[in-house]
């Protein structure tokens, strides 16, 4: 029998819970409860987070007004929370899973299966690092991914919409995840592809970054097409770049293109970045993030900070002006306007191949 925990409880996480218990409840293979570890939080009622949601069954903070499912139980000790489980989904948000990896090394059952939620990379002096592989590496364990053109708010209220799997090689393990996820109004497909699956989840962050801005700057659809079309060329050439097995054909997977198109329509990395660029860019990420996402974190300007990094170090800047472009300004280098003019300053031999 399956038992599943699930390592998170923020915006995506409850929704991902939400998924997960309405399957286990019908599905004979997995036990009906499903765990989910919480960070615990003092709410301003002065009541904790996690009882809360076990007396309401609600994220009253991440996901207000959404039942996640009775089978649904919070719990906010890390430990206690996956001892039991062989199914793991992570879902925090990626600046914090290194620290989680680490405090549950040796704590885990030893026939665990991973399969990581979460977009963003890991970036040390000895290189990047993908998020699966950061569970894989820390926790010995097989680790898939789940990513997709995904607003969780949107999947929460049964909107269709559809995800895709990235497995290394279990095909059996990619499944069973396909299973446990897939209902009528989310339709999960696989493909062996972890790398380019993770790779798109993580760098169209960075794009919806840019796209905040055009709409900050009250650019039409024309600029933004244009932005979202060298930015998927920047996310296919980026990922081929780190890791040559990536397909093409997974771009056009829901984790590609079709997150990408929702991320630069909505999103909170839109929302963000619009406001930062109507307020001239006077106002910090770090302090609109604070104001506006309410503990909910913002990803794409610590990814585009990253794959900077990434870019410094092997020699790649000039190949990606667009990447550069959001760094440049989410760091306040360069005022939100230069999103457009980046592309006046490509050498004529880059601007051909974007
Ligand atoms: N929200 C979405 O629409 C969505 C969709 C697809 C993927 N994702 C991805 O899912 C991942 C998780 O995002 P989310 O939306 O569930 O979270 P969130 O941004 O809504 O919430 C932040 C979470 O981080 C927790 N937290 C705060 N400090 C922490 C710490 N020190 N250690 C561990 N946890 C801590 C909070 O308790 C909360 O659960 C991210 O990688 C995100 O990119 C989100």
């Amino acid at each position: 029998m399956n038992n599943v925990t699930i390592v998170g409880s923020g915006n995506w996480g409850s929704v991902a819970a939400k998924l997960i218990a309405s399957n286990t409840i019908n599905l004979r293979s997995f036990n009906d409860e499903v765990r989910m570890w919480v960070y615990e939080e003092t709410l301003p009622s002065g009541e904790k987070l996690s009882d809360v949601i076990n007396q309401t069954n609600e994220n009253v903070k991440y996901l207000p007004g959404v039942k996640l499912g009775k089978n649904v139980v919070a719990d906010p000790d890390l430990m206690n929370a996956v001892k039991n489980a062989n199914l793991l989904v992570f879902v925090t948000p990626h600046q914090f899973m290194e620290g989680v990896c680490k405090r549950l090394v040796g704590k885990i059952r030893k026939d665990a299966e991973g399969i990581s939620l979460v977009k963003g990379m890991e970036v040390k002096r000895e290189g990047p690092s993908l998020i699966s592989t950061l569970i894989s590496n820390q926790l010995g364990i097989n680790c898939s991914v789940l990513m997709g053109a995904n607003i969780a708010d949107e999947i929460a209220k049964e909107e269709f919409s559809e995800a895709t799997v990235g497995y290394r090689r279990d095909k059996a393990a990619a499944e069973r995840w396909v299973q446990l996820f897939n209902t009528p109004y989310f339709s999960v497909t696989s493909v062996q592809d972890v790398e380019g699956v993770e790779m798109c989840g993580t760098l169209k962050n960075i794009v919806a970054v840019a796209a905040g801005l055009i709409d900050g700057l009250k650019m039409g659809n024309n600029t933004k097409a244009a932005i979202m079309r060298i930015g998927l060329k920047e996310m296919l050439a980026f990922s081929k770049l780190l890791f040559p097995s990536v397909k093409d054909s997974t771009l056009f997977e829901s984790c590609g293109v079709a997150d990408l198109i929702t991320t630069c329509l909505g999103g909170r990395n839109r929302k963000v970045a619009e406001a930062f660029a109507l307020n001239g860019g006077k106002r910090s990420f770090d302090e609109l993030e604070e104001q506006m996402l309410k503990g909910q974190k913002l990803q794409g300007v610590l990814t585009a900070k990253e794959v900077h990094e990434v870019m410094v170090t092997r020699g790649w800047v000039d190949m990606f002006p667009l990447f550069k472009a959001v760094y440049e300004i989410s760091s306040g280098f360069l005022p939100p306007t230069a999103i457009v003019e980046f592309n006046n300053n490509i050498p004529h031999h880059i601007k051909n191949k974007l």
